[in-house]
């Protein structure tokens, strides 16, 4: 009878550690693809940047619609934010003593970027729109410069 008990209660632990396996390996797979969903890669962001930033080139001229530029320029401000805390993935082809160099250069780069849309954003909110559109041209050289800097070759694009 005893020996009988001992085996139920051996099965009913068995059964429990299945089951809590089960469960914790539907979580972890669970949570591993809820993650990638918020994290977006540094090209992904990118990506995402382009047709505002392309947009603008011809909105940037039209005074009556300066307050959906402002719109676009702010939402490529916070976005530039972001992909600056991103290593850009040629970084695992720099050899490790000079990452640092590689990174720190990337953030400038990041910089200079957030400074082009400033600029642009100010030029808005005083209705100057050649001054504008001028941050805009200087933004295009820096973006061009960051792409040859910063992305492999087989990632590069038309400009
Ligand atoms: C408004 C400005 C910018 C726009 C619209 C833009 C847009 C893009 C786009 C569309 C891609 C993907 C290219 C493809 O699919 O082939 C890309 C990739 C990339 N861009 Fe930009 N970019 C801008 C500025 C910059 C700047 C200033 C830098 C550097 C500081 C930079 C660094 C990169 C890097 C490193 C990648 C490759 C992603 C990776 O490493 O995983 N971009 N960009």
């Amino acid at each position: 009878m005893q020996r009988i008990q001992r085996h139920r209660v051996r099965m009913a632990a068995v059964a429990a550690l299945t089951i809590i396996a089960t469960i914790s390996w539907i979580a972890t797979r669970t949570d591993a693809e809820h993650h990638e969903a918020k994290a977006p890669s540094l090209h992904e962001i990118m990506e995402t940047m382009d047709d505002p930033f392309r947009s603008l080139r011809r909105q940037l001229k039209d005074p009556q619609k300066n307050e959906a530029s402002l719109e676009v320029v702010r939402e490529l401000q916070k976005k530039t934010l972001v992909a600056a805390g991103f290593n850009p993935s040629m970084m695992e082809s720099v050899i490790e003593k000079k990452r640092p160099r590689f990174l720190l250069e990337y953030k400038r780069k990041m910089v200079a970027l957030l400074n082009g849309l400033l600029d642009v954003e100010e030029a808005l909110i005083f209705s100057d729109n050649a001054k504008a559109y001028e941050a805009y041209r200087k933004i295009g050289k820096v973006r061009r410069e960051g792409h040859e800097q910063f992305q492999e070759e087989e990632e590069e694009e038309e400009d």
